[in-house]
């Protein structure tokens, strides 16, 4: 049995599978993301390790045998988090989240240094980690002196299940401190950002083991022998490890919390002009590029919050795919990363009448999103990379409407899996085997079978690039008002 953890924005996952790669069970609990200034977005990582907690109780109660028999242990989690340790690996503040965008200045300054585009290989993003760091430097300096280490989310969960200060080079590609060509730190960044070498956890590859499980939690769930916990990935990459995304050119639509379009790439392949992420994957001497746009699920909770409705509620009955109407929506609620990396920008609804309803409002959302969408895969060609088709992935999959606007506004045919889980906790457990049993990863991570391909919808793709057009020219209208 192997176990994957996925440590969400809005909730941690647990899922066991076999040596088959079959899912056994899967328990989560709820993480809840606190934003006290405008910006701002954080996390209590006690909280991570409350619901990590639960979530493996939950599996105990329903699947003890199966848990007890769990021989290796994947990781993934929330990318760029700045988790601060002390020496005694106490947590100092509050974690800084990935769609905080309180650091934007201490970031500009950073990008200025063309050290970081050379040897990061990306545009230090507000969201990234490092400028968090000279933010709390600059705003907390009794906090940053007492740094010890400074841990992405993911290597916190693994330094309370194994005792050990690990990273891996997919998550730490997030960081601006990785030499990503080189899959090591760089002192220089870390110097140019006031940091050093030993307030960062060593690296190994996302498929490789980190260490043990600690003995106590070992017994607490019934696990005899030695349980190796994998480095695992951040949840990019660990949901391209569950959709089998590895081999040169494959890729996905993620429609999380964030949307990411991702793409595995056989060669490191920067390109920090267009803001695409050029990122290890969590295999060696595998890379992966993606464009990222900080608010897609995230769009769709904002209205359900307003409306007092779940997303899922809000976009059934909305009837076949249609041409876009008059009112645009610019999925900026907290601002956005590719293409136009601007931390201040933040949504609009455009071209509102009196006609207009709440599910008006709800199509253009989906279509704001789906031409972002659409911005990544402009931002990939220009740097060098044109899939052929994606897989969809992500809680919003879950949504056909959306999916065929997708498919349309990105003229390419969009696989849907068949039923099952191949997300970034199944990625994790795949991860687990790996550093488990030393399994080939490209013969692990297997593609899911396809139930469904949705082809772009011709008669409305005149409608939805001219929808794209009008959408392309708000960002330059709208930045600085
Ligand atoms: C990727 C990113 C997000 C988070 C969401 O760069 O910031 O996709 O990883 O969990």
């Amino acid at each position: 049995m192997f176990l994957g953890l996925d440590l969400g924005t809005s909730s941690v996952k647990a899922l066991l599978m076999d040596d088959r790669q079959r899912i056994v069970a899967s328990a989560s609990a709820d993480m809840h993301v606190a934003r006290p200034h405008s910006g701002w977005s954080e996390q209590d990582p006690a909280e991570w390790i409350t619901g990590t907690s639960a979530a493996l109780d939950g599996l105990k109660a329903s699947h003890p045998k199966e848990l007890a028999a769990v021989k290796g242990i994947g990781l993934s989690g929330h990318q760029h988090g700045a988790t601060l340790i002390d020496k005694a690996d106490n947590v100092l503040r509050p974690c800084i989240l990935w769609n905080d965008t309180r650091s934007f200045k201490e970031a500009a300054e950073l990008d200025a240094n063309p050290a970081f585009h050379k040897i990061a290989g990306n545009i230090v993003f507000p969201g990234f980690t490092a400028p968090k760091l000279v933010w709390v430097k600059n705003h907390e300096p009794e906090v940053f002196g007492r740094v010890a280490k400074a841990l992405l989310p993911k290597d916190y969960l693994r330094l309370w299940l194994t005792g050990e200060h690990v990273s891996e080079m997919s998550d730490a590609s997030g960081t601006a401190w990785l030499d990503v060509g080189r899959r090591c730190w760089s002192d220089e960044l870390l110097a140019a950002s006031g940091m050093r070498d030993d307030q960062m956890p060593s690296l190994v590859e996302g498929s490789a083991v980190s260490g043990v499980l600690r003995a106590e939690l070992a017994a607490r769930y019934g696990m005899s022998g030695s349980v190796v916990v994998a480095g695992g990935a951040g949840d990019n990459a660990a949901s391209a490890m569950g959709m089998g995304t590895v081999r040169p050119d494959a890729a996905f639509v993620s429609l999380g919390t964030s949307g990411v379009l991702f793409v595995s790439n056989a060669a490191y392949a920067p390109n920090p002009a267009s803001a695409v992420h050029a990122f290890c994957h969590a295999i060696p001497d595998t890379w992966h590029q993606m464009g990222v746009i900080l608010s897609a699920t995230d769009a769709l909770n904002w209205q359900g919050n307003l409306l007092g409705r779940k997303p899922a509620e809000l976009t059934e009955g909305l009837g076949d795919l249609a041409a876009p109407s008059s009112v645009v929506f610019l999925p900026y609620l907290s601002g956005e990363r590719t293409p136009v990396n601007d931390a201040n920008i933040r949504g609009a609804f455009i071209g509102l009448e009196h006609v207009t309803g709440a599910q008006d409002m709800t199509r253009a959302i989906l279509n704001g999103v789906a031409f972002a969408f659409r911005d990544s895969l402009e931002a990939l060609k220009v740097a060098g990379t044109s899939p052929s088709r994606v897989t969809a992935v992500g809680g919003g999959a879950k949504s056909r409407l959306w999916l065929e606007a997708i498919a349309t506004v990105l003229n390419l045919p969009v696989d849907v899996p068949a039923d099952g889980d191949f997300g970034a906790a199944f990625g994790a457990a795949r991860l687990g085997l790996l550093a488990a049993t030393g399994a080939d990863p490209l013969v692990t991570c297997a593609p899911p079978n396809i139930a469904e391909t949705i082809d772009p919808n011709q008669a409305l793709r005149p409608a939805f690039e001219a929808g794209y057009q009008r959408y392309r020219k708000l960002y330059p209208a709208l930045k600085g008002i």
